[in-house]
């Protein structure tokens, strides 16, 4: 068989878009263009400016930002496992496939000193990788390097003290056992696909020396961010957000207040109607304040822990706080009890957030106080904030925020106080849509019906004359009979057709057609130009 013929009958592979991943359309990316437009006008008119970061970055940069424990970074992260960069990493990465080979090879087995000299190299290389900071500890690593090392160390032991008969047959099992510990030991350059931003605008005002600038530095962004979530309607694996960080100068009540109002103003501006603005203080990491909130949170949680679900239980542990977030039906009546954060905070964070309710009052912002909001982040203390909208079930939530003076510090940065939030794009729009605020078919002003060839160059010297004017126009690649050049005019919601044959070209009057009310009327080049601009 020919291999045309062998190819024929392979069914191609049908591609479609990734799990929670998708394609943006017209018309709506009509409505995505007019929501960002529209962000570009308002943040510009309270004085921020644009800053796009890269959409990834090292992996530690958002285990440290947004926190190792958090759902975004311990489950939802995608890395991206690429060869490491430096020399001696890549070396150790190639030092373990080979020792992982010789492993399952049936000839090649490693020998005993081959093995222990090999296995040591790896042990203090991986060490000295992680003195040097090109590799870190991630919670895998830090924990199986001492595993390598005890079974080797296990392996020498035995060895040295001959201590039992049959050591040679547990040398194969002692190898396999410590490769499947380097195995686990991440010696790719630790890159990830960005899960928010927040982090990359401190790394960035870190880089630039930005705190040299005029403080706060008032920056936004807007783009897509990847989280492994389970898909659902306004959730996705790559979705996208507008987003807006000041960073430096005072942590002055007025900074968050007016940050809100202007996302309040962006939000009338689209017409996003039903929106309800949530707003809590979470207070600060100290003993008297957040840390002596959160002791009292979870001796309470022990004493209820078993009428809660096992998230929530778990969550007893790992981090109390967000089992305020539940909502399973049956841990509400339960949550309604537990002690509330603003009986804890100290009296400056309650100073803060008091004066932070007077500037909304001041500037006429709504809001609600939902002493249960406490987002799903690490950095963030005092203020915090979230917005829900219409039409969206139970992935409400369109933005959130808060403050988040330790963060920048945290990233090797001098201290710096921080505020902000992000919008979630994909479900402002699917808002904006639910309420009939979506974007109509795209139209056409004109399309040229064109007979003839003597026509064809007046046609295609009218389009150009036309687009340059700034309308827009659709000019038919082949000729096409009269009738069926107007049916496809109205099909694509053209207003006008523009009607070429010999005798407009030979007369230089071109007749324009109004396809709403099928009047018609001879215009010449100038005066079609003058009409349609009034049209
Ligand atoms: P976040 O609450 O994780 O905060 O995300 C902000 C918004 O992004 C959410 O309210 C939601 O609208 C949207 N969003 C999150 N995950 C998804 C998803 N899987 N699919 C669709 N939309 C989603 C942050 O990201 C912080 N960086 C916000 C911030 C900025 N805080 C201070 N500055």
């Amino acid at each position: 068989m020919s291999e045309g013929a062998t190819k024929k009958e392979e069914k191609p592979r049908k591609f479609q878009a990734i799990r929670g991943t998708r394609d943006l359309l017209p018309p709506e990316t009509a409505l995505w263009n007019r929501v960002e437009q529209t962000t570009h006008e308002v943040f510009a008119s309270y004085g921020f400016g644009e800053i796009r970061p890269p959409i990834f970055e090292p992996t530690e940069l958002f285990v440290r930002a947004v926190g190792g424990e958090t759902d975004i970074v311990s489950k939802e992260m995608f890395i991206l496992a690429e060869q490491h960069e430096d020399r001696d990493v890549l070396a150790l990465s190639h030092l373990r496939d080979a020792l992982t080979l010789m492993a399952v090879s049936a000839d090649h087995k490693p020998s005993v000193d081959f093995f222990l000299e090999k296995s040591a190299e790896f042990c203090d290389g991986y060490q000295a990788a992680l003195k040097k900071g090109v590799v870190y500890a991630d919670e895998r690593g830090g924990i199986k390097i001492e595993y390598v090392k005890e079974a080797r160390q296990h392996l020498v032991d035995t060895i040295a003290q001959d201590r039992f008969e049959g050591w040679r047959d547990r040398f194969d099992e002692t190898v396999r056992l410590c490769i499947q510990y380097m195995g686990l030991i991440t010696l790719e350059q630790g890159n990830a696909l960005r899960p928010e931003a927040t982090a990359s605008v401190c790394r960035a005002y870190i880089e630039h020396n930005m705190q040299q600038l005029p403080q706060p530095v008032k920056l936004y962004y807007m783009g897509p961010m990847f989280r492994r979530e389970r898909p659902q309607k306004g959730r996705y694996r790559q979705f996208h957000q507008i987003g807006a960080e000041i960073l430096g100068g005072p942590d002055a009540p007025a900074i968050g207040a007016e940050l809100i109002e202007m996302l309040m103003t962006f939000f009338a501006k689209l017409e996003l109607e039903g929106t309800t603005l949530d707003i809590n203080s979470i207070g600060h990491a100290a003993d008297n304040c957040r840390r002596g909130y959160v002791a009292k949170l979870k001796a309470e949680l022990e004493k209820v822990k078993d009428k809660l679900g096992a998230d929530s239980q778990r969550r007893i542990e790992t981090n109390p706080l967000r089992v305020l977030d539940s909502k399973l039906e049956h841990e509400q009546a339960i949550i309604a009890t537990l002690p509330k954060i603003a009986d804890y905070i100290c009296d400056d964070c309650k100073t803060h957030y008091a004066a932070v309710k007077r500037e909304l009052d001041l500037r006429g912002v709504k809001y609600q106080e939902n002493w249960r909001l406490v987002r799903g982040l690490d950095y963030y203390m005092r203020t915090t904030f979230e917005i829900t909208a219409r039409g969206l079930g139970s992935q409400n939530a369109v933005c959130g925020g808060g403050r988040y003076d330790g963060l920048v510090e945290l990233l090797g940065g001098p201290p710096t106080k921080g505020i902000g939030f992000a919008i979630g794009e994909d479900r402002l729009i699917l808002s904006l849509q639910e309420a009939g605020k979506g974007a109509a078919p795209q139209s056409r002003d004109v399309y040229i019906a064109w007979m003839g060839q003597n026509a064809y160059a007046t046609a295609i010297r009218a389009a150009k004359t036309l687009r340059a004017a700034g309308f827009s126009v659709e000019l038919p690649p082949t000729e096409l009979k009269f009738g069926k050049a107007l049916e496809r005019a109205s099909k694509l919601g053209s207003r006008f057709a523009l009607i070429l044959g010999d005798n407009e070209v030979t007369s230089g009057e071109w007749t324009l057609k109004n396809l709403a009310n099928a009047e018609q009327q001879k215009l010449n080049e100038q005066a079609l130009l003058e009409y349609l601009r009034k049209a």
